[in-house]
């Protein structure tokens, strides 16, 4: 039905109309003042009005977007509505744990939740599309935007992927706390060279298969009704004018029947890339490429008409991107009403509500991954101690909301300290130590500034000196990742190690409490600090999330979604690398093997690694049968025992190895994940199924298949796996 009448509506537009469709503008003049009367916001307010905009972004809250939706339904000869997007990565003005600490919990339903709370309340204001989930697979803590992907594994990041577009959208996305989301950035745009974004992008088809398409993949299997397309070239051709991506792949191979909005100015920016001389012949490449939408580029609204006239894109292709954009404004239920998403009593109800901060307090305390708990610090006991706490951000409410909350107010988290002294039977008491980077964009300044003052050291060791316990906040603010934050360092950026060092010279009782946004190089924390518990930026109710922790109400049971390296070095660094010809050799000063000679190979902490106040026991590893052939599957089971005198949930974690093949495979690939729940020494018998799915790769014959052979299969807490087994893939 939906079809027909996007039919019936294209039979009726002009060539311009249609072009409209597709081109996106960013909120361009404040819109419930005056209308714009000269300049560039003037020519787009023109285009508005005639129907030459299909989509705005950037323009938020029930006024706003009431205002401009009213223009385009109202004063166009067609009426049709805008599709309003929006970048609702981590929550819209709840903000949840950033999306790289939320694949910490490994937790589907929480996560899925989180996701159900930034469209209840992104719909609520306007929105009916997020730029989100981004799906980037990266193996690089230095590429700042790690912070808003599930990390560095393609299992792990499908699930996370299908969760998101499923909380996104719902079940309904016609309802007004459902929206569209986005799976982006299509691709490979978290495999820029050297972590530094917008970098080259240069991979071959296996890891481009293995890697980085499977939770775009997963996103689809989700129904995402909208794609991105990226800054980056990928071997040599920018994605948002690479027609192998978006039309083979995408549209053709996997049939994704939604559209492709170009990331923002990406159709320009083939002209820096060397790719195209001019926005008319970037224009051209980006639409034949199959590109749909144009993002704040002004190329398609300029010179795609031309284009057309003179026969340079086809008219077809125009016919079928605006009939994707069409049918997904039809699915919104924008066609029925406009302002089905306007509703200025539901805008108040439900931003912010209750219902909402206890779903990202619950994300929150789910995404905390405890590093390293010795001396039996943690969890704190409840009465009597006298506790300091120090580092700026344990004082911060705007660090912990994190980089991409462009709609959550500043310095609206809960913050450690007031999160510490909601629990009362503690004294607590708080010395900033050295000042961090305030700044969104000014780092080198500040840190500079910083390197300077070390005036704050000498009281926050004093208050070291008479305390029982220290707590130290220590990490990165929450605009020292995100996009455009690359780091070449990983360690704890202006004078916090010097703090940390200065402190624990006088009181070995330290909890170190980090918070940041991508894996650290804390190997001397590692070495020295009995305890560290990992944060990273949680939202609006990080303080009591941290708080729950610290006391024991919560047992951590996050694991780590990327490896945290011992040194920059070691990047890229990740869990499922390949074995190369030549693997460790034992032999002593043997140095023709596949190492460093000044570092280990070994990561400070591996991929799925986190432990709990309580402990996990393996045992009991049984395959139900050694061989199985294509079709039929086989069980693998074994027996999981608390140990420790806490309540705790494990995520045990199997993986499998495929040990030789057409093409060379990783020595070990996560391929099922479980979270069970344990009392104090309580078991339960774990059972994993395998089948032939989860041995498919792609292969030498360049499509997705299982090969006959020999497999090893791994269980255990983390990459490191404790239980093994084999089998045989048969004919
Ligand atoms: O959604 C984002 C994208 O991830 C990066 N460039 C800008 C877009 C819209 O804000």
């Amino acid at each position: 039905l939906i079809q027909e009448k996007v039919e019936t509506l294209l039979s009726q537009m002009t060539l311009l109309e249609k072009i409209g469709q597709m081109n996106q503008y960013n909120g361009f003049w404040n819109v419930t003042g005056p209308n714009p009367t000269e300049g560039d916001a003037a020519k787009k307010y023109k285009h508005l009005k005639s129907g030459q905009v299909g989509s705005m972004l950037n323009v938020r809250g029930v006024a706003e977007v009431k205002r401009v939706q009213k223009i385009a339904v109202e004063e166009t000869r067609l009426g049709i509505p805008l599709i309003i997007g929006f970048d609702v990565i981590h929550g819209y003005k709840t903000i949840s744990p950033i999306p790289l600490a939320e694949a910490a919990s490994w937790d589907m339903d929480a996560i899925k939740k989180s996701a159900e709370v930034a469209a209840s309340e992104a719909g609520a204001s306007g929105i009916n599309w997020t730029f989100a989930p981004m799906v980037d697979i990266s193996r690089d803590a230095r590429w700042g935007r790690v912070m808003e992907g599930a990390g560095e594994d393609a299992y792990l990041g499908s699930k996370i992927a299908y969760a998101r577009v499923k909380g996104f959208q719902g079940e309904d996305l016609s309802a007004n706390n459902t929206i569209a989301a986005c799976a982006k950035h299509f691709a490979g745009y978290g495999f820029a060279e050297s972590g530094k974004d917008y970098n080259t992008v240069d991979i071959g088809m296996a890891t481009l298969q293995n890697i980085v398409f499977p939770p775009f993949k997963a996103a689809i299997k989700a129904d995402v009704k909208t794609f991105m397309n990226s800054f980056n070239e990928l071997n040599g051709i920018p994605a948002t004018g690479n027609a192998f991506l978006q039309r083979k792949i995408l549209k053709e191979e996997w049939g994704f029947d939604g559209f492709i909005v170009s990331d923002w100015g990406s159709i320009n920016e083939m002209i820096s890339h060397g790719y195209a001389k001019n926005k008319k012949q970037a224009s051209k490449i980006a639409a034949n490429a199959g590109s749909d939408m144009d993002m704040e580029s002004y190329a398609y609204i300029n010179h795609l008409e031309r284009l057309v006239n003179d026969g340079k894109v086809d008219v077809t292709i125009i016919d079928d991107a605006v009939k994707r954009i069409l049918t997904v404004k039809y699915e919104l239920g924008l066609f029925d009403d406009p302002y089905l998403y306007c509703d200025e009593k539901r805008e108040k109800e439900v931003i912010g509500s209750k219902k909402n901060q206890a779903t990202v307090l619950d994300m929150a305390k789910k995404s905390i991954v405890l590093l390293k708990n010795e001396k039996q610090l943690l969890p704190l006991q409840k009465k009597g101690l006298n506790i300091a706490v120090i580092g700026d951000l344990a004082n911060d409410k705007n660090s912990p909301l994190g980089s991409w909350r462009i709609a959550g107010e500043d310095n609206t988290a809960i913050s450690v300290l007031e999160g510490l002294k909601s629990f009362k039977g503690n004294k607590i008491t708080y010395e900033k130590g050295v000042t961090l980077a305030k700044g969104k964009t000014d780092f080198t300044l500040e840190t500079n500034i910083n390197k300077k003052n070390t005036s704050g050291i000498k009281e926050a060791v004093a208050l070291a000196s008479k305390n029982d316990i220290v707590i130290m906040v220590l990490g990165e603010n929450g605009f020292q990742s995100g996009e455009g934050r690359s780091r070449a360092s990983l360690d704890l950026p202006g004078l916090q190690q010097e703090l940390l060092e200065a402190v624990y010279k006088v009181n070995k009782n330290v909890v170190l409490v980090l918070m940041n946004g991508r894996p650290l190089t804390i190997n001397w924390a590692n070495d020295n600090v009995p305890v560290i518990l990992e944060t990273w930026h949680l939202g609006t109710q990080s303080g009591n999330a941290i708080a729950e922790v610290l006391y024991g109400d919560y047992n951590p049971s996050g694991k780590l979604p990327m490896t945290f390296p011992k040194s920059v070095g070691q990047i890229p660094i990740y869990y499922n690398f390949k074995s190369t010809g030549r693997p460790k050799i034992p032999a002593p000063n043997m140095v023709f093997w596949s190492h460093y000679i000044d570092e280990s190979n070994e990561p400070l902490y591996e991929f799925g690694y986190g432990l709990s106040y309580t402990s996990f026991k393996y045992e009991d590893l049984k395959l139900s049968e050694s061989a199985f052939a294509k079709g039929e599957e086989i069980k693998v089971s074994f027996t999981l025992t608390n140990t420790g005198k806490y309540e705790g949930k494990e995520v045990v974690q199997l993986y499998i190895q495929d040990k030789f093949a057409s093409r060379t495979r990783p020595i070990k690939e996560l391929k099922g994940f479980k979270m069970v729940s344990l009392k104090p020494g309580e078991s339960k018998e774990v059972t994993f199924s395998i089948n032939e799915e989860m041995l498919q790769f792609y292969s030498a014959n360049e499509k997705w298949e299982a090969e006959e052979g020999e497999f090893n299969v791994f269980l255990g807490g983390s990459s490191k796996t404790v239980l093994e087994s084999n089998f045989k893939l048969v004919d």
